[in-house]
């Protein structure tokens, strides 16, 4: 199957993993978080740390990973260095943090966050290409890590570096949680924002939400990650979508954080670009399986609280839906084939990467996973073909599968499995990892 894309995590993180889960965003962030995140000053600690996330991340089957480091330079140097040398496709950022912080773990100044920036972009771009796609496996983005870390000045001048850049990627987080959404609408009031680069209706009406920020600062465009995304605005999902940016889903820590539940059906449905990410350690686990079961019942939670239109209803109409596309699910619960579309496909729309993997269409990046199923994988609550043994289920191909007296085709016994391995699968069922054609993870690497 097409490798998993990860489109929010934080690397510097992963040590606090399945810690400081009593917090919501903003204590956590300063009781937990900054602590970890202050030692990546120490390189060595860094490149001790990064090597063990990375193998990790790519074990669990994430061939594109869109990274978080810490405010440090030579320490993110070292998470492109291990990154690349491991062969994982990948964006990785600095975060600029230069309010709101304490002061162990803050940037020194503007100018100072920028000229980092500006070096780690350089470095990034000077890893030496594939040399037979002539394309990067590891991109730079810019990471400002939210608008309460960053002051107008900062976002001005990253504004002018991302549109000196048109192809330099964005990534922060968006519409969290309550405490944040308020304490930004507070220090960003309209009246002090400049006027955004693109003057239209979208932007005027979302001038006075969240994303309204990013956008007067130009931040907000097409190759734009924004993670979280659970209270949005209305006018707010309007203005996204003008601007073609993607929204990365994170469930797990939307649980973890008390965040909220995104409505992720309603924005596919607006045709909004979206994808998962694990967002560690607000999020307990790097895989993405983890994130695409909590995104299941993520939706499962908005459906049980959402008042169904008299359209919804109506059983004709939504069968209609269903047929049109795929994506017509508003506020019912996702299927598995849009999980599954979350979890490649979409995440490679939101990284803009969605010509080159996401799928394994012809033409495209072999970045790809063998699943296996069997009981010998070692994982017991996945025994597909052993199952359907015991149950008198043809497990060899065509229409010759029995289920309760009916036929299943290849197909259905093909969906059964891969149902079983999104829900009960974990990185024992992940036996090999290709990126770009190369086997760089999975239990039967050795390297
Ligand atoms: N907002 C600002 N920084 C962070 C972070 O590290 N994690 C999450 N989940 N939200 C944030
Ligand atoms: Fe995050």
């Amino acid at each position: 199957m097409p490798g998993f894309i990860d489109t929010h995590t934080h690397a510097p993180q992963m040590p606090n993993i399945g810690s400081g889960q009593q917090y919501e965003l903003l204590d956590w962030l300063a009781e937990v978080t900054f602590p970890m995140e202050a030692r990546f000053a120490d390189v060595n600690f860094a490149q001790q740390v990064y090597g063990s996330v990375v193998r990790r991340i790519i074990d669990c089957g994430t061939t594109t990973c869109c990274y978080y480091g810490t405010l440090h330079l030579d320490a993110t140097k070292k998470l492109a260095d291990i990154v690349y040398a491991r062969g994982q496709r990948a964006f990785v950022g600095k975060c600029n943090m230069v309010r709101n912080s304490p002061e162990y773990y803050i940037e020194p100044s503007t100018e100072a966050s920028l000229t980092a920036t500006r070096e780690l972009i350089s470095y990034i771009r000077a890893l030496p290409l594939n040399p037979r796609t002539r394309e990067p496996l590891v991109r730079p983005i810019l990471t400002p890590r939210f608008a309460l870390s960053c002051t107008h000045e900062l976002l001005s001048s990253l504004g002018s570096l991302a549109r000196a850049n048109l192809g330099l990627a964005i990534q922060t987080h968006v519409s969290e949680n309550a405490s944040e959404i308020a304490f930004t609408k507070r220090s960003f009031p309209a009246a002090s924002l400049p006027a955004p680069p693109v003057q239209d209706a979208e932007g005027a009406a979302a001038r006075e939400t969240y994303a309204g920020v990013y956008d007067a600062f130009g931040l907000l465009r097409g190759n734009t990650v924004l993670a979280h995304a659970v209270h949005l605005e209305n006018s707010e999902v309007e203005l996204i979508k003008a601007r073609g940016a993607g929204i990365s889903h994170c469930p797990t820590s939307n649980f973890n954080l008390r965040s909220g539940c995104a409505k992720v059906g309603m924005l596919l449905d607006r045709g909004v670009k979206v994808g998962l990410g694990t967002d560690v350690s607000g999020g307990f686990s790097p895989s993405i399986l983890r994130t695409v079961q909590d995104a299941s019942v993520c939706s499962k939670v908005v459906a049980f609280q959402h008042q169904p239109s008299k359209d919804e209803l109506d059983p004709d109409v939504s069968a209609q839906n269903d047929a049109q596309t795929q994506h017509r699910f508003a506020n019912r619960q996702l299927p598995v084939a849009t999980l599954l579309h979350l979890a490649t496909l979409g995440g490679a729309q939101v990284c803009n990467l969605a010509a080159r993997v996401g799928s394994l269409a012809p033409g495209k990046a072999f970045d790809a996973l063998v699943v296996s199923v069997r009981s010998d994988a070692g994982n017991p609550a996945v025994w597909g073909a052993e199952l359907d043994a015991a149950l008198g289920v043809g497990a060899s191909g065509g229409e010759t599968g029995m289920k309760g007296g009916r036929v299943r085709t290849a197909t259905q016994e093909l969906e059964g499995m891969l149902e079983r391995f999104l829900f009960c699968g974990d990185d024992r069922n992940i036996r090999r990892v290709y990126v770009q054609g190369r086997l760089i993870g999975g239990k039967e690497f050795e390297g």
